[in-house]
């Protein structure tokens, strides 16, 4: 299993590039399964989920072929779909499988999916992809730890969400798209991804109106065609790099990235005493080395303070001279990486949905585990400060969604490099899917 050995220190100065959009990439593949003709993604980042999606969409028969020029460009054609089957094997490693749920039923009128097991960071469970399918007209029923799910057609439906949920949303408007007559949806998700979808199914010849607000309506069509689309970057990565100028006191900029969706982490970072400056629609560079400021957070849906920035900004509040309150809205159970956090020297207490911490902590380099992917980040952001060696454990949880973040950091200067090499090389991977 691979481990990061990080000596911390040393200021993060230079330029780093920000990768496509997991999050987006995802469900842009899932899209794949609505046409019989070929969809072309650009930009896809080279990591883990990216890969289990790529074996998920193999195993019911689709095609794929990765651009040897280009290898962030991946072809996906799903002409047939000779098995509809999301398989607990790989659903197990990637909750974000339940993806395929709504367009199999949409295309093929029939899907097996595994049911996603609790993870650690909360139960997450997918009662309301479930409850708006069933709302489309589909007979879902579950069995033997998979959902089957049934239907002539579907048919549209006005959909209200209970709760806002980002892969609900996008599960759901995958099935609406294919449907007969008009869906409704009230209470979408409003990420960015959600609109990165819209727009490929919208060149696959959805009809879409509200993509990226609150209400979408859309009318159902007969088929879809075969487009190609350049996956936006990934807004995580890149405020992950924007906090590891800050803490490191660097002078970094975060380039290929879309500093309009990253506001509320670049608001924060000013506050907390960080220098920001928004170059163009592309760019942002941080400079850190006064002493920070703290500064509250509380994890909201887009546009608020994403949920997935929150254990990196732990990291950064730990450095912050007095007391910040990180309050968790979307997740239960997302403060795994206090403990770890904690065995480094920070000052954290956790009470329900609210972690304070006291700062500034000095921090003490260890040997930590990493727990889930945006705790792995944190790990790698407090141990950049620590004094002394650290040694993380478990990084196929970064893998999951960070590029070689290793070799980026290491690009602008950090001493960070990775012990073992299981990660697989992409010669690996066309094998493995071939
Ligand atoms: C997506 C992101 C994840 C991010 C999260 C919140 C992907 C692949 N993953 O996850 O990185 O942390 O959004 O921004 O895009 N819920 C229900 N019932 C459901 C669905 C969700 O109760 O059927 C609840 C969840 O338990 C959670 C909340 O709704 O409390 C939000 O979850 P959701 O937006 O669905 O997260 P994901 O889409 O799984």
């Amino acid at each position: 299993m691979d481990k990061f050995v990080i000596r911390g220190g040393n200021p993060l100065v230079g330029t780093v590039r920000v990768s496509g959009a997991k999050n987006s990439a995802l469900p842009c593949m899932a899209a794949a399964i609505l046409t019989e003709d070929e969809i072309t993604l650009e930009n896809l980042p080279h990591v883990r989920d990216i890969n289990t999606e790529r074996k998920l969409l193999s195993s019911m028969g689709a095609e794929i072929w990765v651009d040897d020029t280009k290898p962030d460009r991946v072809k996906i054609c799903c002409r047939t779909l000779s098995d509809p089957v999301a398989k607990y094997e790989i659903v197990k490693t990637m909750r974000a499988s339940s993806l395929v749920l709504g367009p199999l039923i949409a295309r093929a009128g029939v899907a097996r999916v595994a049911m996603p097991g609790g993870c650690a960071i909360g139960g997450r469970p997918i009662d309301l992809h479930i409850r708006g399918l069933e709302k489309m007209g589909a007979v879902i029923t579950q069995e033997h730890g998979y959902l089957e799910a049934r239907v002539e057609r579907l048919l549209g439906a006005h959909l209200v969400f209970d709760k806002i949920t980002v892969t609900g949303t996008e599960d759901l408007l995958m099935a609406a798209v294919l449907a007969e007559g008009e869906t409704l949806m009230e209470n979408c998700a409003r990420e960015p991804e959600v609109a990165d979808l819209a727009a490929l199914l919208i060149a696959m010849g959805a009809k879409i109106e509200g993509a990226g607000t609150s209400t979408m309506r859309v009318q159902g069509v007969s088929s879809l065609h075969g487009a190609r689309y350049r996956i936006n970057p990934d807004r995580i990565e890149a405020g992950t790099f924007l906090i590891a100028g800050a803490i490191t006191g660097g002078d970094l900029t975060v380039a290929d990235c879309n500093p309009a969706h990253m506001s509320a982490v670049i608001n924060k970072l000013q506050e907390a005493g960080a220098r920001v400056d928004v170059f163009g629609t592309d760019a942002v560079r941080v400079r850190g080395g006064g002493q920070l400021r703290a500064a509250d957070i509380s994890t909201e849906e887009y546009p608020g303070f994403p949920t997935d920035m929150q254990a990196q900004y732990m990291a950064l509040a730990t450095q912050a001279e007095g007391v910040s309150l990180v309050e968790e809205n979307i997740f239960e159970n997302r403060f795994m990486h206090v403990q770890e956090l904690a065995r480094m020297g920070a000052n954290i207490k956790v009470e329900g949905r609210t972690a304070t911490v006291r700062g500034p902590a000095k921090l003490s380099a260890a040997a930590v585990m990493c727990s889930d992917l945006r705790a792995s980040a944190s790990l790698v952001l407090a141990a950049l400060v620590a004094d002394g060696e650290s040694i993380l454990d478990r990084v196929y949880h970064m893998d999951r969604g960070y590029e070689r973040i290793e070799e980026k950091l290491a690009g602008v200067g950090a001493q960070i490099y990775r012990m073992g090499n299981v990660f697989p090389t992409r010669e690996d991977e066309k094998t493995a899917i071939e």
